[in-house]
């Protein structure tokens, strides 16, 4: 009985409802202001869609929500472009919306001042005249650059990588790098000497991962992280102390703990020098990957992050780590020193021999806009750049680790020499992490300033671990 009651009330306050809204809609359809003066918002909602279909004539029932107020999708909101849905136009009448003093235009939809969009690396905002108004600055992925480097036969190809995309030039430069030039003093280094016999044999293909199967490592991924000082340095150490040992180590030492406990004179993820990261492995130490894990900044600039792990010396030369792994696995927290490090003339002969005999080196290299997006060849700066302005055409230093070389020849039977190189920007990068780059002609001065350093084996780790198969003599 009561429910029954209840039930009808309902039903009445419901009809009152309704009909007290058609009325109102009447007046305020008269009176509103139009719905798209001041351009369409949301021009990708589904509305007459949504409410199933369209109405001929004038229907002042024929509504939708719509933001705070509601829309129309019957034929006479299209006489005064005042209250149509934004679908109206192409639901119902399967057309593009009427251009708008104060709305800008794009993909057949329209848009709002204030409204943004990114294309690439530039922000487009719509103005209040009604026209998209972007930013102009080069971007690290510059797709006519591509197209044109692709459309030639400059010996190398470029790529679109999704990690550089929507990044200016100058932020890839000030990211994706970050190794100082060595001071005058540090390049004035004396040039180690070496023996160079004219019977050296020098083979016109060597790579260092064949050489040494199992003791090269892997190309890293520095991410926005402006530390190739640690990863290049980090990377060579490595291979060397691998190589050396014989196999007996192969630890993938941690770039992370340089870039946060090497903090004397060096700026971390914002920048640091060669000479100071090798000083603090010769001295200091550094544990591997696997134990201090690379953390790529969050955000750019990036924060200093705490340094998690020292060592203490123990003794003859040796040191110890002071903490457990900064990670929740219990990792080996073993500490790993190099020898000083030692600078290598330009030839390229003696960079190739001690390359051979020893393994990779290290290298700093004038990074140019078009080696960002270099995917596989002979890379080459190729200036396509040269007609635009200086803000498309700029370089920053760069390190890298060499781990060997070889010769091309192309149709015409000309030979082209190059070196093979690692970088630290991942593995889908070039040509899986590793580029090649000609040789010979201090191209982006890869031979101006080259290191090579020994691991640091002592009798005891070298215990047991006497094989004569294949072990050099080290002269030193
Ligand atoms: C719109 O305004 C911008 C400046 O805000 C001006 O550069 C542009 O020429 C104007 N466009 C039109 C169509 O008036
Ligand atoms: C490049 O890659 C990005 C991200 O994957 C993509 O959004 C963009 O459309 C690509 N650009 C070109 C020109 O292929
Ligand atoms: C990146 O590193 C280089 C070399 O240390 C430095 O000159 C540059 O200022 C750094 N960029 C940023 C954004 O920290």
């Amino acid at each position: 009985m009561w429910k029954a009651l209840m039930l009808a009330v309902i039903t009445v306050l419901l009809l009152l409802l309704e009909g007290g809204t058609s009325t109102g809609i009447r007046t305020r359809r008269d009176l509103a202001p139009p719905l798209h003066s001041r351009g369409i918002r949301d021009p990708y909602g589904s509305y007459c869609q949504r409410r199933g279909g369209c109405c001929p004539g004038r229907n002042d029932q024929c509504t939708v929500p719509y933001m705070d107020t509601i829309c129309y999708c019957d034929l006479f909101c299209n006489r005064t472009v005042a209250d149509c849905c934004p679908d109206f136009w192409n639901h119902c009448l399967g057309t593009t919306p009427p251009p708008n003093l104060h709305s800008c235009e794009r993909n057949g939809h329209r848009f709002h001042p204030g409204a943004t969009y990114k294309e690439n690396c530039n922000l487009c905002t719509c103005g209040p005249n009604g026209s998209w108004e972007c930013e102009h600055h080069a971007c690290l992925i510059d797709v006519d650059m591509i197209q044109e480097i692709n459309g030639r036969d400059y010996g190398w190809k470029a790529a679109n990588y999704s990690q550089f995309w929507g990044m200016t030039l100058d932020e890839g430069l000030r990211y994706r790098l970050g190794t100082q030039r060595p001071s005058r003093t540090i390049m004035n280094m004396n040039e180690m000497q070496m023996n160079m016999n004219g019977n050296d044999y020098m083979p016109s293909h060597f790579n260092a991962a064949e050489k040494w199967p199992g003791k090269i490592h892997e190309p890293l991924d520095q991410g926005n992280c402006n530390a190739s000082w640690a990863f290049s340095t980090a990377a060579v150490a490595s291979d060397r102390i691998s190589i050396q040992s014989m196999g007996h180590m192969t630890p993938q030492l941690s770039p992370q703990n340089l870039i946060s406990c090497d903090t004397r004179h060096q700026d971390g993820c914002a920048g640091g020098r060669i000479d100071g990261a090798w000083w603090y492995l010769r001295r200091r130490g550094v544990v591997t990957e696997d134990c201090y894990p690379f953390s790529p900044p969050q955000q750019t600039p990036a924060e200093a992050a705490r340094c998690m792990m020292q060592s203490r010396a123990v003794g003859r030369g040796k040191r110890q780590a002071t903490a457990h792994c900064p990670n929740s696995h219990r990792y080996e927290n073993e500490i790993y020193q190099s020898t000083p490090p030692y600078r290598l003339s330009s030839n390229d002969k003696e960079i190739m021999k001690e390359i051979m005999d020893n393994g990779p080196v290290q290298a700093i290299m004038e990074v140019h806009e078009d080696f960002f997006v270099y995917k596989s060849g002979i890379y080459k700066h190729t200036n396509v750049n040269y007609h635009k302005s200086p803000q498309y055409r700029k370089h920053a230093t760069h390190s890298v680790r060499i781990t060997g070389w070889g010769e091309d020849r192309d149709y015409s039977g000309r030979t082209h020499k190059y070196w093979i190189a690692a970088n630290s920007w991942g593995k889908n990068w070039g040509e899986n992490g590793y580029f090649r780059i000609a040789r010979g002609e201090n191209e982006c001065e890869i031979e101006t300033f080259v290191i090579g350093v020994w691991g640091r084996i002592n009798m005891e780790d070298m215990h047991g671990h006497h094989h004569h198969h294949g072990r050099r003599q080290v002269k030193q």
